[in-house]
């Protein structure tokens, strides 16, 4: 009897989920029923993580509340940040977060806590800290003091003010808003199944926070949008880009930042991050880049026609924005938390221990020769 196998669950639903909805036919994408775009063109990232978790975008009252609570947790204990100062220095920072994730678990009492009340506070207290962990990691790279964070400052500006010591012009935070707002959630990608199937054991939230890290560092996943800089950064000059995709592509080499296991025609995200880019590279007279971007996209569409995704414009913008490489998939986790945490809870309601089947292929059952026979 043949078994119909769905490598990498393409295509198979596996639940329901009432927090985003991808629509590939229509390129679309909605948080909580309002679109992306729309979200990134008038919210704070504050109010669409307050959206993401609670399924309704906050008042004033409740988003005062929301930013006092958070805010007031951005410290991280003097544990953690000693775990982290004893990392290796050139140990890659999605490992640094990883490790840190699991120094926050290890500190918290009520760890195997699974009430959604005590998750939803473990997320947001998530949300705040990561931000302080990377800029500390960054600087401690750089050989540079800490800087704690400000409970004054919002989300982005916090963030910026730890890592350079000051908040940029306000058109360059819009755009990291921005970019944290369309990294936010994308319903069961490859992070965030790992995030559920962690919870489906109903393990507490920090090991499957830790699970996700793990899976969106990879190349084939969040590690790309530090790849796509890695690889303009190779071709460097913006004439030499169709030449080289050309190559990678005889090559049968995987182009990172281009296709989706989803959206087949175009990342619904990328017009929105593209024109963040795009800004940024006004800002900063980093106008090569975006040709360079223009010369790969229009070459790799005529070649394999396949477009962008989110990662390609972002990983760019980052860079223009100050950021070192290897702090780009860390600023998607800090993100993604968002996302992670609302599925960790809604799994937890579904309660569903996810364990898929196999077709087996191996050897047909057979006897164990006798010792002697054998040694
Ligand atoms: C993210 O799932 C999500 O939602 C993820 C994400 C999120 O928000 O969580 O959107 C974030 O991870 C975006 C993706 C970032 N990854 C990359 O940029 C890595 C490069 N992309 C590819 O590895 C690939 O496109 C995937 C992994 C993203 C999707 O791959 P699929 O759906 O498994 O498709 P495939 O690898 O089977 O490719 C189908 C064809 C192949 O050609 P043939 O062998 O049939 O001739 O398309 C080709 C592939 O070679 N192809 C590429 C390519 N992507 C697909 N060829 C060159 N470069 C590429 N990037």
């Amino acid at each position: 009897m043949s078994t119909d196998i769905h490598k990498g669950l393409a295509g198979v639903v596996v639940d329901n989920t009432t927090i985003s909805n991808v629509v590939a036919e229509t390129n679309s994408l909605t948080y909580r029923g309002y679109p992306v775009q729309e979200l990134a063109a008038s919210c704070t990232f504050e109010e669409v993580a307050y959206l993401i978790w609670f399924g309704e975008l906050p008042d004033a009252a409740q988003l005062r509340s929301f930013n006092e609570r958070t805010r007031s947790q951005r410290e991280v204990s003097r544990s953690t940040i000693s775990i982290i100062d004893r990392l290796p220095d050139n140990c890659h920072p999605m490992d640094m977060l990883r490790t840190a994730v699991s120094c926050l678990g290890a500190e918290d009492p009520a760890e195997d806590d699974n009430s959604p009340q005590a998750n939803q506070a473990k997320a947001e207290a998530m949300f705040a800290k990561l931000p302080t962990i990377v800029a500390h990691d960054y600087r401690r790279r750089q050989g540079l003091d800490r800087i704690a964070p400000d409970t004054s400052l919002g989300f982005s500006e916090n963030f910026f003010h730890m890592c350079f010591g000051e908040v940029p012009p306000k058109e360059v935070v819009r755009c990291f808003e921005i970019s944290m707002i369309l990294y936010a959630e994308h319903s069961f990608n490859a992070s965030t199944f790992t995030a559920r199937v962690v919870t489906s054991t109903l393990s507490d939230i920090y090991s499957s926070v830790t699970a996700a890290i793990g899976a969106l560092k990879g190349p084939l996943h969040g590690g790309a949008n530090e790849a796509v800089m890695h690889m303009m950064l190779e071709i460097d000059d913006p004439a030499k880009a169709a030449q080289w995709l050309r190559d990678q592509v005889a090559a049968k080499n995987k182009v990172m930042g281009f296709g989706h296991r989803v959206y087949k025609d175009a990342d619904s995200r990328v017009p929105t991050m593209k024109d963040a880019f795009t800004t940024m590279a006004e800002l900063t007279g980093g106008e090569k880049w975006v040709a360079m971007y223009e010369e790969l996209e229009a070459e790799m569409l005529s070649l394999k026609g396949i477009h962008p995704n989110l990662d390609f414009p972002a990983g760019p913008a980052y860079y223009l924005m100050g950021f070192s490489i290897p702090m780009f998939t860390p600023i998607f986790v800090m993100s993604r938390i968002t996302g992670w945490s609302a599925h960790v809870i809604e799994q937890l309601a579904a309660n569903a221990l996810i364990r898929p089947l196999s077709a087996y292929t191996g050897e047909s059952q057979r006897e164990v020769p006798a010792a002697t026979a054998r040694l």
